[in-house]
């Protein structure tokens, strides 16, 4: 059947989804993975693939050579391939926003063609320059603070993707660190974040970054300043020209902040918050692991993305990986899958993949308007193994419910002794045999023992993480997440979910400080509102003594 232009069919009336879900009922509802290794000895070769540095094992899903196919014609009747160019051409593909979606922009190269002609896109290299100019002179001690002492400090204030990037990254690379700089980061709106931090930092070395696409976000303000007056307070009014910059797409609200004008860096409207690593809102990344570090990243980024435009579907990996996730959300029922990373550097990757997916895909209208008639994005959880298992690996093994795993997993050491890796490496390996295999119980006495098995994974095996596996890593996850999302025929870029909390959030803040006489429109948050005042009242007479 021809491509269809993306998303435009409901997927569920597709030949290929009805061919599934028969599939599903006749042929795989009950099979299990150990019969399928049972039937084919070349089963791992068969259902495994590699591109870049990244190799993916899938074989220990419950997918034959006809799911496999069938989840391929599903890809092609959906028009991915069409919604792949449109996205990389430039097409307002955010149709909600009006606007393109050009995170692949930022990595590219010129001959890739990416988004030429959009405004801005031109820019790009221009910006890279500037954050090289910038990271440099405060590695080379010559972009200093206000009494001329070298940075060490660099806190990124920002929340969402503005946030969630940065620390993950720079987390995961950890042990690409510059000798001598340290990273930190604000997002929560409680101010304890900030209020712990500061006990630890040194003013004079200390270089604030407010990153934040639209410079108005509540948390990110209110945050910043915070740092403002502790700035103000430890080093004077003039320090804020030295000490802070900012990531925005804003320049009239960087403008009113007081942000130096030599340390502003702009991005643009079609890069959006959860996709932004690879933009500005990297500087604070790229302060600690170098300008170096961060061109890899964007190198690795780009090779995956050079992969995804052009590889066949078949051996496509992002492509692939989406439609092992449709296959378990739409037919087996999945509600959520889980992300076991195996090396502790990657604690916050499942939160990072949680803003990507849940953002992205937790939608349940369509392009066109009208109501999803299929589930959409799962619920993505998870942690490092082997922490991990010694929390809920028993709800995976155990437990009655259906949860697809993707297990990630470097060979090298990031940091201690290859020994200590090897460990990990085994319990992962372990695991998802265990998941699969399960274990029958000798008796019925002891069916408390039995792990079902039959526990479907992905393992993504890399040789090390580093800038380059990580930007290959996180691009590979951003396109699983568009090609669900072009099957589901929804608008990934958009994050109107958000918005409704934010509003109530704002007309509340008055009503709590009781500052008005502002009320709550249902019974349950007056209610609230009436026990919560009655502590800030007790509160406030147990402060006093
Ligand atoms: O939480 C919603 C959101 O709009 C995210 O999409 C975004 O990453 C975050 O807020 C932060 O927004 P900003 O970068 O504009 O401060």
């Amino acid at each position: 059947m021809q491509d269809a232009e993306p998303g435009s069919r409901f997927p569920a009336d597709l030949p290929a989804w009805l061919a599934l879900q028969s599939h599903y009922d006749k042929d795989m509802h009950s099979q299990s993975i150990a019969a399928l290794f049972a039937d084919d000895a070349n089963r791992f070769d068969q259902f495994s693939i590699g591109a870049a540095d990244l190799f993916l094992d899938y074989s220990k899903n419950l997918i034959s050579a006809k799911t496999r196919e069938l989840l391929l014609d599903l890809a092609g009747e959906a028009g991915v391939g069409q919604g792949i160019e449109a996205m990389f051409r430039g097409d307002a593909i955010n149709n909600t926003e009006g606007r393109p979606v050009l995170h692949v922009a930022l990595r590219a190269a010129a001959e890739d063609q990416v988004g030429t002609g959009v405004a801005g896109v031109a820019d790009v290299q221009s910006t890279l320059a500037a954050m090289a100019a910038f990271v440099d002179g405060v590695h080379a001690g010559e972009i200093t603070g206000v009494s001329g002492q070298s940075f060490t400090d660099v806190v990124n204030i920002g929340i969402g993707g503005s946030d969630l990037g940065p620390v993950m990254a720079s987390r995961a690379l950890r042990h690409c660190w510059k000798p001598g700089m340290r990273f930190h980061s604000v997002s929560n709106v409680d101010g304890t974040q900030w209020i712990d931090l500061t006990s630890a930092l040194d003013a004079e070395k200390t270089l604030i970054i407010i990153c934040s696409k639209t410079f108005t976000t509540q948390e990110t303000m209110s945050n910043a300043a915070l740092a403002r007056e502790w700035m103000k307070s430890q080093l004077g009014d003039n320090a804020i020209d030295q000490h802070f910059a900012a990531a925005s797409t804003n320049h009239a609200a960087m403008d009113k902040f007081g942000i130096n004008p030599d340390y502003r860096f702009g991005f643009w409207d079609w890069v959006g918050g959860r996709y932004s690593l690879w933009s500005a809102v990297g500087l604070s990344l790229a302060l600690v692991i170098g300008m170096d570090g961060f061109r890899e990243l964007l190198r690795g980024a780009r090779e995956m993305d050079r992969h995804f435009r052009t590889a066949p579907f078949e051996q496509n990996l992002p492509v692939l990986l989406a439609l092992i996730a449709i296959w378990y959300n739409n037919f087996f029922g999945a509600e959520s899958q889980v992300i076991l990373p195996y090396d502790n550097r990657l604690d916050r990757f499942a939160a990072y993949l949680q803003q990507l997916q849940m953002e992205s895909n937790g939608k349940s209208v369509r392009r066109d308007g009208q109501p999803v008639a299929v589930q959409t994005g799962a619920v993505i959880w998870g942690e490092p193994g082997s922490n991990a298992q010694h929390s809920f690996y028993q709800l995976l093994h155990q437990g009655t419910r259906l949860v697809p795993a993707d297990f990630i997993l470097p060979v090298q050491s990031s940091g201690a002794t290859q020994s200590l890796q090897d460990l990990a490496i085994s319990n992962c390996l372990a695991q998802s045999e265990a998941l699969m295999d399960g274990y029958a119980a000798e008796s019925e006495d002891e069916a408390y023992r039995t792990h079902p098995g039959n526990r479907p994974s992905n393992t993504i095996l890399l040789e090390k993480l580093d800038p380059g596996t990580l930007g290959q890593l996180l691009a590979l996850y951003e396109h699983k997440v568009f090609v669900e999302g072009v099957i589901w025929g929804i608008n990934s870029f958009d994050q109107y979910g958000v918005e409704l909390g934010k509003r109530l959030a704002k007309s509340l803040t008055d009503a709590v400080s009781g500052d008005s006489g502002a009320v709550a429109s249902n019974a349950s948050t007056r209610g609230l509102l009436g026990k919560i005042h009655g502590m800030k009242k007790r509160l406030n007479v147990a402060l006093r003594h």
